[in-house]
């Protein structure tokens, strides 16, 4: 629903000045940050206010002539959209951290301003990273699924053991803010020693988690659980593949909840499948929604969860402020709060 303007005036004196901008909202927005938009009084926008993505050939559509939009990351922004949308649209803000759904280069090209959500996120994905890690390592699955169904005799001596924190080391690929979050979390468990690797060393956050730079094998084959945390870029895409797992030690425990891409699944699934690893814990996948019929869901030790490490209402919320806040940012052409270099 378009607001009116009429509507729009009563939020802001100031803002009745200026002429409204029209945006469109790809998706179902988290009420705080709907709200932020409705008070501004700065915009008209138009919501596709259901739970599913809008389907392309609408989008295309809805798009045509905004100034903004502000989109969630099942919606590929791409020169096909950027063409639809024509040359008035002077801000994308995407409702994620991740910006593998952007064509850079096209926002770049056109002089799009972008704006994305880091920071407000990084303390839900780091506690979901951390359930995700326990729940694999310690066969919680696996576990309630013998307790509901039956499979529940006596106590037996090494009945769904698992591998344990303490004294371990823990494994980062790609460390930034949700890396060091998840080791600040990992700590108090009495990880022995945490190992990662990256383009280049980070020592300014390293230190914060006395973290040590090492290579990609020394990272595959020293880690007893191995998280992933970098982005999806054209040289992450399939990284942890056959020779990674390969590298890997039979024990250890794999767990992603940056991007599904980054995996060649085909080569986690037979990593898995023959023991070459102990279990994965996924929350991002290719595709997703993943098939139910994906032969990652045959195995006991794959954990998937459908992505959901940033799923508190808090932090959903904060999202949405904060793209909404980049958003009115952009248009009235200020500084964002979080804004991409082009
Ligand atoms: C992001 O923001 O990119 C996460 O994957 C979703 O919460």
């Amino acid at each position: 629903m378009w607001l009116s303007r009429v509507a729009a005036r009563s939020f802001s004196v100031a803002a009745a000045a200026m002429q409204s901008a029209r945006v469109y909202v790809t998706r179902k927005v988290p009420p705080d940050g709907l709200e932020v938009l409705r008070k501004s009084g700065r915009v008209q926008f138009e919501l596709w206010d259901t739970d599913d993505p809008v389907p392309r050939a609408e989008l295309l559509k809805k798009v045509r002539g905004v100034d903004g939009l502000l989109c969630v990351l099942t919606e590929k922004v791409d020169a096909e959209l950027l063409d639809a949308a024509g040359p008035g649209l002077k801000v994308v803000s995407t409702m994620s951290v991740g910006y593998d759904h952007l064509s850079l280069e096209e926002l770049k090209k056109r002089g799009i301003r972008v704006g994305y959500t880091p920071d407000v996120l990084t303390d839900a994905v780091a506690e979901l990273t951390v359930a995700l890690l326990l729940c694999t390592s310690r066969r919680l699955v696996e576990a309630t699924h013998e307790a509901k169904t039956g499979g529940w005799g006596t106590w037996r001596t090494l009945w769904l053991c698992g591998y344990e924190l303490a004294n371990s080391t823990v494994g980062i690929l790609g460390l930034g803010r949700i890396g060091v979050a998840i080791a600040e979390r990992l700590k108090p468990f009495k990880v022995k020693k945490f190992i990662y690797t990256d383009v280049a060393p980070r020592p300014e956050l390293a230190n914060m988690i006395n973290a040590e730079y090492v290579s990609m094998d020394e990272l595959a084959q020293q880690s007893d659980f191995l998280t992933i945390c970098c982005a999806l870029t054209p040289e992450t895409q399939g990284i942890c593949n056959k020779n990674l797992f390969s590298k890997m030690k039979e024990t250890s425990i794999f767990i992603n909840t940056s991007r599904g891409g980054v995996v060649n699944q085909d080569d986690l699934y037979e990593a898995l499948a023959t023991g070459q690893i102990a279990g994965a814990g996924l929350d991002v996948t290719t595709p997703e929604p993943l098939p139910t019929s994906h032969p990652l869901f045959t195995l006991k030790n794959c954990v998937i969860l459908p992505h959901i490490a940033s799923a508190s209402y808090t932090t959903r919320n904060a999202m949405s402020v904060l793209a909404a806040n980049n958003l009115l940012a952009g248009l009235r052409g200020e500084p964002m709060e979080k804004e991409l270099k082009l």
